[in-house]
């Protein structure tokens, strides 16, 4: 420690002074240096928080289609619903799920058909899958995830599999009739 070398005369106040510099280095440096990394994996940097919003034109959406965008460096669905999914979602019992939330819940009034969600599972964070993509597709007529089998229904709520939560539904606005801002 400092106190070990200080009584060590001119050289070891030397030392010591090297010692404290080097401990302030360490933590006013090296320590930030080694704890950014680790926050940056707990949760957004400051800089992705404060990333604009991202717009969305939903005109071009298709009944029964989704596009993907990107959100805060995530993947973001933007599904235009069918009036069969619609129905599907509305026939499905609250209460019986485990994330008891309605449609009118996840989707903006007068815009039921408009599904905003994350594109990530609520398990480990795969992207899961669009019903219309390839042969993996969900039981619930919604999103699959492929990496353990997580099934969520028309309005991206979880009916079956690991992920303890629906597909989540970011902050978002109807700017226009057309165009969303999610953020
Ligand atoms: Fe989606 Fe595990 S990450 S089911």
């Amino acid at each position: 420690t400092p106190d070990m070398v200080a009584d060590g005369g001119e050289d070891g106040v030397r030392r010591r002074d090297f010692i404290n510099i080097a401990a302030v280095g360490a933590a006013g440096v090296g320590g930030v240096a080694v704890l950014l990394p680790l926050i940056s994996q707990m949760a957004p940097s400051a800089d992705v928080l404060a990333e604009s919003s991202t717009e969305v034109d939903v005109s071009a959406i298709e009944p029964g289609q989704a596009i993907k965008a990107v959100f805060r460096k995530q993947p973001l669905f933007v599904k235009r619903l069918t009036p069969a999914e619609i129905e599907a979602a509305n026939a499905t019992p609250t209460g019986s799920l485990r994330d008891a939330e309605s449609l009118a819940d996840r989707t903006k009034a007068g815009h039921e058909d408009i599904l905003v969600t994350m594109g990530v599972c609520t398990h480990l964070g795969c992207v899961p899958l669009g019903a219309a993509e390839g042969e993996l597709k969900g039981e619930y007529g919604g999103y699959f995830c492929p990496c353990h089998g997580s099934h969520y229904d028309t309005a991206g709520r979880i009916r079956k599999g690991p992920a303890p939560t629906n597909l989540e539904v970011p902050e978002y606005e109807f700017l226009s009739d057309t165009v969303i801002q999610v953020g």
